[in-house]
């Protein structure tokens, strides 16, 4: 399995590309923006593009896929339909965060509308690229539609904005849910397992048994509204 990271964007957000290395099939998780980097690792590496796959439809997941899909047109792209609203209202996405419709060329947020979907993901469905299979799970609570990408034989799982070294994805944002986050955590990432590597959307790659055992949010220690420390 190959996996090369392009830490991308203002947010600092990792764009993976992820390849079968017996096959060369690929799929680019979530390419935040337009970036020579990633072309040149796909095409320097002679790897085959089957799909952009998103995990959610925030503008630093997605803002690079019409980009990369005039790039690679034969690329499938998908999203769960829990985040098309977002998605498809791409655009707007910053004014949302406050900027202002002057300042959105000079911060580089003028997105073009972004490409259709090809279809959406559907939870626990196997999405098979070359020799490896994700299993697809659907988590929502940092936004409606988020998914994560859990490689069961890699012991490998992609959660976007669900999970982070030490912390979780944020809720205050529209569509976000404390509780929901927490129950999606809970049943479908640290159920896959202690020994899964988890890579984030935002910072470090850590793992399953770690964040479990020390994440303050999901030992009990910090839990919103209720203080910082009982
Ligand atoms: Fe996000």
């Amino acid at each position: 399995m190959i996996v090369e990271q392009f830490v991308i964007t203002p947010f600092q957000q990792n764009t993976r590309v992820v390849a079968c290395e017996n096959t060369g099939t690929a799929i680019c998780i979530d390419p935040g923006e337009e970036s020579a980097a990633i072309v040149d690792f796909i095409v320097g590496n002679n790897l085959e593009l089957q799909a952009i796959t998103l995990t959610h439809g925030h503008l630093d997941h997605v803002g690079g896929t019409a980009a990369l899909s005039k790039g690679f047109p034969d690329a499938e792209i998908i999203l769960h339909k829990g985040d098309e609203q977002l998605y498809y209202g791409l655009p707007q996405q910053p004014l949302f965060m406050g900027i202002q419709p002057h300042q959105l060329a000079a911060l580089g947020f003028d997105y073009e509308a972004p490409p259709k979907l090809s279809r959406n993901w559907e939870h626990g469905e196997t999405y098979v690229v070359g020799e490896l299979n994700f299993k697809i799970l659907h988590c929502p609570g940092h936004t409606p539609g988020h998914v994560v990408l859990a490689e069961e034989r890699e012991k490998m799982v992609f959660v976007g904005d669900c999970l982070f070294l030490g912390s979780i994805g944020r809720t205050d944002l529209p569509g976000g849910d404390y509780a929901k986050l927490i129950d999606s955590i809970t049943n479908n990432i640290l159920s896959l397992g202690d020994d899964f590597t988890v890579y984030s959307g935002h910072g470090p790659e850590t793992t399953v048994g770690r964040e479990r055992t020390t994440n303050p949010f999901l030992t009990g220690v910090y839990q919103i509204g209720r203080g910082k420390y009982l």
